[in-house]
């Protein structure tokens, strides 16, 4: 598939960005941008050299500005809710990514925008990001994954407060009610989102799988089960080489060569 909606690259080996590029609609998302993303979210999960993907959007005014309305303004409940399945499949594949997927929010995450910045592993915003689940001022409540996401990340009363109000969110308080781990300058995003994945990209790629399914999956589950989650994911990664590795180099002090095996 060729990309009209979004670029995929290599910005530098094992670290994939993802843009969405309609900065005349402040990145908004319709059916053929959710396509495309899909594609591209499938690509990175078969490209065995992708150690991290980071996500962001075009121009400096928005990441994304939610659904598009335009296309919504004339679909059919059937419609909508093909419309909303497409979204949230999106939204699950990229989460379900198993490398680690950043989010660099740059301007408005509103909507699909914010959903799309809640799919990823974390968000690293810019001073001026602003978040929120307008879709009420719509008449329609959130649709791809908000009221879930927003819920787990923020605790319930402010998820509830947050859609059904519609207000939007600055930064500093993204930051104090725990949906941005980290706020900068917006001239720096990119860099220390590249810095970030530099990082991730030097771990153990089995580690980082298995940390990101404990985490995840052990959210739905309760305490017990999720411990034995853990415990097999503990007992998996010690087959690998890099595990050997990892405990040999710390013995013999000095730094570890991860090779993903
Ligand atoms: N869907 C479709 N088009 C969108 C869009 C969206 N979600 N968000 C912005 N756009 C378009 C605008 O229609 C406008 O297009 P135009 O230049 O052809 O008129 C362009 O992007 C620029 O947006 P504009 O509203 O003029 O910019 P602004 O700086 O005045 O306001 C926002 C920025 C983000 C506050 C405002 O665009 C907005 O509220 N967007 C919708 C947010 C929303 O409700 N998202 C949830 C959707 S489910």
């Amino acid at each position: 598939m060729t990309y009209q909606n979004i670029i995929l690259e290599h910005a530098e080996p094992g670290i994939c960005v993802l843009t969405v590029n309609r900065p005349k609609a402040l990145n908004a998302l319709n059916a053929a941008t959710l396509d495309e993303l899909a594609d591209a979210i499938a690509r990175v999960a078969e490209d065995s050299a992708a150690r991290v993907l980071l996500v962001t959007g075009a121009g400096d005014k928005a990441f994304v500005a939610g659904a598009d309305i335009s296309a919504m303004q004339t679909m059919s409940a059937l419609e909508a809710h093909a419309f909303s399945e497409k979204g949230q499949r999106v939204m699950h594949a990229l989460e379900a990514l198993p490398i680690p997927v950043i989010a660099l929010v740059n301007g408005y995450a509103l909507g699909g925008g914010c959903e799309l910045a809640m799919a990823c592993d974390w968000i690293l915003a810019s001073e001026r990001a602003v978040f929120g689940q307008p879709e009420v001022n719509l008449g329609i409540p959130p649709g791809f994954g908000g009221t879930q996401r927003l819920a787990r990340l923020t605790g319930r009363a402010r998820a509830l407060e947050l859609v059904t109000t519609g207000r939007q969110v600055k930064a500093d308080e993204a930051l104090a009610i725990g949906l941005v781990n980290q706020l900068m300058p917006a001239e720096q995003l990119m860099g220390k989102g590249l810095e970030t994945a530099r990082l991730l990209a030097s771990k153990a790629p089995v580690a980082i799988r298995a940390c990101k399914q404990a985490v995840q999956r052990g959210l739905d589950l309760d305490l017990a089960n999720g411990c034995v989650l853990e415990t097999n994911l503990f007992a998996v990664a010690f087959g690998t080489a890099d595990r050997k590795e990892g405990m040999t180099a710390f013995l013999e002090k000095r730094s570890p060569k991860f090779e993903g095996k």
